[in-house]
């Protein structure tokens, strides 16, 4: 049984107060809180075997290293990648995706090429395919929003398709609609055109089941921040016959196997990706978090959401002058809600909001080209749930839209 007051004890953060109140945590598209479990494991690198890894020839070097290893060992299980040469440990998904486009954009994108993204990926999904299209000369092209707006119009991506772009880059699940993207279907239509297939999965990963070899996409960026782990780690997924194309992007220490005064012999992978010394901290930790929804179950977590995301729906049906983004289909969401209120500025909502003890996201979302599309003052207002998040508090969400309306004087 699912008992979410039993999950909300792992988690210190969720005993403070904000403003006098309880805090409710809506922010967890934009972060997630970490258990105690995760805190702890941490803690106990730093106190009990904190070295560098791969190099030292001592115990607690050697623990370090096996640690490291082991986290990958696990990231690969949780994503059913093949080994742990196709993980390779980043700084966060943004760092994956601009890598992605560097070392292997930058060798297979030619002038008058075209690379396909949609209207409404994360500027983490955007910026570097822009840069990438102007520095070749080549083609950006995006997939349209559905008529509905509530998620990527499937015609308009084949029609893309037919220009045969030699990249496709979408997201898994949108950080401002929402909406979950038929990824496999994606990407069986994309390699028909022989597109490589990137998948952002920086909103799914902390919610969904992730199958990499069912998807069979090229790569696959995620961060650990967004999964109850560390910031400062994320992880590209790459296809080992991908990757054993890609040159480094940056030399240092760990990534060759020798080195003279003229030439090198190239590390194993993943260890070529990894130049320099890496965030063991941040490793340890997020095998911590594999654990701890391992021990959860990501299909539990993914049906809290949807119950949480349902409840919600069915109460802000009710209310007047409040618009809600992305359809409220729960099946094809994760837990994000976006909305407005009419006339309100979402910095306003989320300045109150913060008085009633409530973290929600207000503004562009660093999605801009989609909420532009969705609002006229280009910003909305965003909650986002987790797995520990409970139906008390989209009630004490829905009391301060409500009081938020009569403060307003909107009906
Ligand atoms: C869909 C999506 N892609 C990419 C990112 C970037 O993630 P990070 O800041 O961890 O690199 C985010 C972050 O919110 C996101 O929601």
């Amino acid at each position: 049984m699912y008992d979410v007051n039993k999950i909300r004890e792992d988690f210190p953060i969720l005993k403070i107060k904000v403003n006098g109140k309880k805090l409710v945590y809506f922010d967890n598209a934009a972060t997630t809180q970490k258990p105690i479990q995760v805190i702890n494991k941490i803690k106990y690198y730093y106190e009990n075997y904190n070295s560098n890894i791969h190099r030292g020839i001592y115990k607690i070097a050697e623990t370090a290293t096996e640690k490291y290893i082991e986290s990958k060992t696990k990231f690969a299980k949780f994503i059913n990648a093949g080994s742990i040469e196709e993980i390779v440990y980043m700084r966060n998904t943004t760092e994956a995706i601009n890598f992605v486009a560097l070392a292997f954009g930058n060798e297979v994108i030619k002038e008058g090429d075209h690379i396909l993204i949609s209207e409404a990926e994360h500027h983490s999904n955007l910026l570097p395919w822009l840069w990438l299209a102007k520095r070749k000369k080549a083609h950006l092209d995006y997939i349209k929003l559905n008529k509905e707006k509530t998620g990527l119009d499937i015609e308009s991506f084949k029609a893309h398709l037919e220009k045969e772009p030699k990249i496709t880059a979408v997201f898994h699940a949108s950080n401002v609609l929402g909406s979950i993207n038929d990824i496999k279907y994606i990407t069986q239509l994309a390699h028909k055109k022989n597109s490589t297939v990137l998948i952002d999965g920086a909103q799914s990963i902390p919610n969904i089941k992730i199958d990499v070899k069912d998807i069979g996409c090229d790569f696959f960026a995620a961060s650990a921040h967004k999964m109850m782990g560390p910031a400062g780690i994320g992880i590209l997924f790459a296809k080992k016959s991908v990757l054993d194309n890609i040159k480094p992007l940056f030399g240092g220490g760990e990534m060759v196997k020798q080195v003279n005064k003229y030439s090198c012999t190239l590390n194993d992978l993943p260890w070529r990706f990894e130049s320099g010394t890496q965030n063991i901290e941040g490793a340890i930790g997020l095998a911590g978090a594999i654990d701890y929804i391992n021990k959860i179950g990501i299909n539990n977590i993914r049906k809290h959401e949807q119950n949480l995301l349902k409840y919600a729906f069915d109460k802000l049906n009710d209310i007047n002058n409040l618009e809600v983004f992305g359809g409220n289909d729960e099946k094809n969401k994760v837990g994000i809600i976006s909305f407005a209120i009419n006339k309100v500025h979402p910095h306003d909502i989320a300045y109150l909001f913060d008085k009633e003890g409530i973290a929600i996201r207000a503004g562009h979302h660093c999605a801009m080209p989609v909420v532009s599309e969705l609002s006229k003052e280009h910003s909305i207002s965003r909650m986002s749930f987790y797995l520990y998040n409970t139906i008390e508090e989209v009630d004490a969400a829905v009391d301060a839209i409500n009081k938020i309306k009569n403060k307003f004087n909107i009906r």
